[in-house]
This record gives structure tokens, C-alpha cells and sequence, in this order.
């Protein structure tokens, strides 16, 4: 168990992969006192092509790793498929707050759309979970749900403004814009549902049509985890003096983690550490 001090509280932030490290950069940004634990499950990702009881077993694992090993006493999801997927896996799985990122997202759409007509992007497992659908419809939204599986292997790759993830990105967003016009529903706001898309952001924007709003579930989790962890929490007063203290822990990878993560972190990941979670 890694010591802690009464004064830093840890926070644990999780995803399948790195993308989940857009989650922790908006969290250091509003928690610079807090301690952070990152782990990526780069050994079992993809996460968004498999079934509901796989995705439990791998999510409620790596919950244990950062609240049993690193003493994690928050939670944050920063993978959507694991949110819409293994929720309630988690919960069950640790003794402590777990916040996840769909209702945020899904809330953050709210305030954004006038026109109630809502595009949801995402990985297939998510779709297919209609979990933003119903967290939409709990709002009084439409939310048009579309799978875009090659985005994940292609920010994993680091292509995050190639010319080939542009033609992609045109290609899936022209089907769920044809397919909303279809329904004669009247869009006005993208949700990125899953947490490796907020590092295509600037191919995205350029692809929808005008005046469409781009919502990056990232942000929204970040507002959310933070008023959730002050009720919970109390961290020491006064300014921070020093680094945000971060360890990065990944099941595979761990030399990729370190050449791509820093850029999607915005500040260097340090020394990624390498965890064995089991098959
Ligand atoms: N980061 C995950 C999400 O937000 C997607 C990556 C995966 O498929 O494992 O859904």
C-alpha cells in the first residue's frame, strides 16, 4: 500500500487506454492540491468491442488496483465504455465514490442544445448500451447515438491530425448528420462520448456543420468530479505551491504511454510504472 498523507487526499482516475488522460488534465487543472492516481489498461484495450461482463470484470479490477494498492479515496471513470458498461461493477467493487462519465456528458448537452436534438459519438459497446440515449431521454433530449470504432485505435496510434482520421472523422460524422436529417431531427450539439476523442477536437470541429457545438465529456466529468469530491473531501487551504503530485500506472505499453500521454496531459506523466492485473 502507497503511503499517504492525511493532507493530499488521492484521487483515482481510470481509463482502458490514455485517452482518459483529458479527464485527469481538466482535473489537475481545477485540483491542484489533490494527489492523483492514473491507470491506463492499455494490456486490455480496446475495452469498446467487448461484452458488458468482461468490461465489469476489467473495470472493477482496475477500480481495486487504485483504491486497494494506491489508496484512492474518489473515483472517476474516465472511460466512458466503462461507465455506460460497468458502473455499478465498480461501485460494488470499492468502497468509495465512483463517478463516472456519461450523465455529466449527457448534462452538459442539455445546457448546450436549443433544439433538444442531440448527436452522441462513441465506441460500439457504449451505443449499444444506449446508456447516452437514456441519460439523454431523462433530460427531455433526443440523443442520436452513432458507434465510430476506428477513432480509438487511431488517437492510440497517435495519428490525432492525420489527413486518414480527418476522411474518417467527415465520413462518420456525414452518416449520423444524413441519418439525423432522415428522422427530421434538427441537431445542434455533438457529444464526444468517448474519452479518446477530445484529442481529435480540432479535426471534429472542423467536420461538423456550423453552429454545431462540440461537447467533450471530458470537461463536463471534470466540473462534476469536482463538486462531488468537495462534498466528500475537505482539501488543505491556501494555494498550491508545488507540482500536482501524479504517478501513471498502465498494464502494457508503458514506453508509448510516456512518448504520446505528456502531450495529451499537457506536462510530462513521469515515470509510467508498469501493473500486472491478470489476464
Ligand atoms: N476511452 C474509452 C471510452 O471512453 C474508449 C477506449 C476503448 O475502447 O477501450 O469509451
Amino acid at each position: 500500500m502507497t503511503e499517504k498523507t492525511a493532507s493530499a487526499p488521492t484521487i483515482g482516475v481510470f481509463d482502458s487506454g490514455f485517452g482518459g488522460l483529458t479527464v485527469l488534465r481538466a482535473l489537475v487543472a481545477r485540483l491542484p492540491r489533490a494527489r492523483f492516481a492514473f491507470l491506463g489498461d492499455t494490456a486490455r484495450l480496446p475495452y469498446g468491442s467487448k461484452s458488458r461482463r468482461t468490461i465489469a470484470r476489467y473495470a472493477a479490477e482496475s477500480a481495486q488496483f487504485l483504491v486497494r494498492e494506491q489508496g484512492a479515496e474518489f473515483l472517476v471513470i474516465a472511460c466512458n465504455t466503462a461507465s455506460a458498461l460497468a458502473l455499478d461493477a465498480i461501485q460494488d467493487a470499492v468502497p468509495v465514490p465512483v463517478l463516472g462519465v456519461i450523465e455529466p456528458g449527457a448534462e452538459a448537452a442539455r445546457v448546450a442544445s436549443r433544439t433538444g436534438d442531440v448527436l452522441v459519438i462513441a465506441t460500439d459497446a457504449t451505443v449499444q448500451s444506449h446508456a447516452y440515449a437514456s441519460a439523454c431521454r431523462a433530460r427531455g433530449l433526443h440523443g442520436i447515438e452513432k458507434a465510430c470504432p476506428l477513432l480509438v485505435p487511431l488517437v492510440e496510434e497517435g495519428w490525432t491530425s492525420h489527413p486518414v482520421t480527418a476522411e474518417v472523422i467527415r465520413i462518420y460524422l456525414d452518416e449520423l448528420n444524413a441519418e439525423a436529417a432522415g428522422k427530421g431531427l434538427n441537431p445542434d450539439a455533438l457529444v464526444l462520448g468517448c474519452t479518446h476523442y477530445p484529442l481529435l477536437r480540432p479535426l471534429i470541429e472542423k467536420a461538423v456543420p456550423a453552429g454545431m457545438r462540440v461537447i467533450d465529456s471530458a470537461e463536463a466529468a471534470a466540473e462534476a468530479a469536482v463538486r462531488l469530491f468537495n462534498g466528500h473531501v475537505s482539501l488543505p487551504a491556501g494555494a498550491a505551491t508545488k507540482q500536482t503530485e501524479l504517478r501513471c500506472f498502465a498494464t502494457d505499453s508503458v514506453d508509448k504511454f510516456e512518448r504520446l500521454g505528456s502531450s495529451f496531459l499537457g506536462r510530462p506523466t513521469g515515470k509510467v510504472e508498469l501493473v500486472d492485473l491478470g489476464g
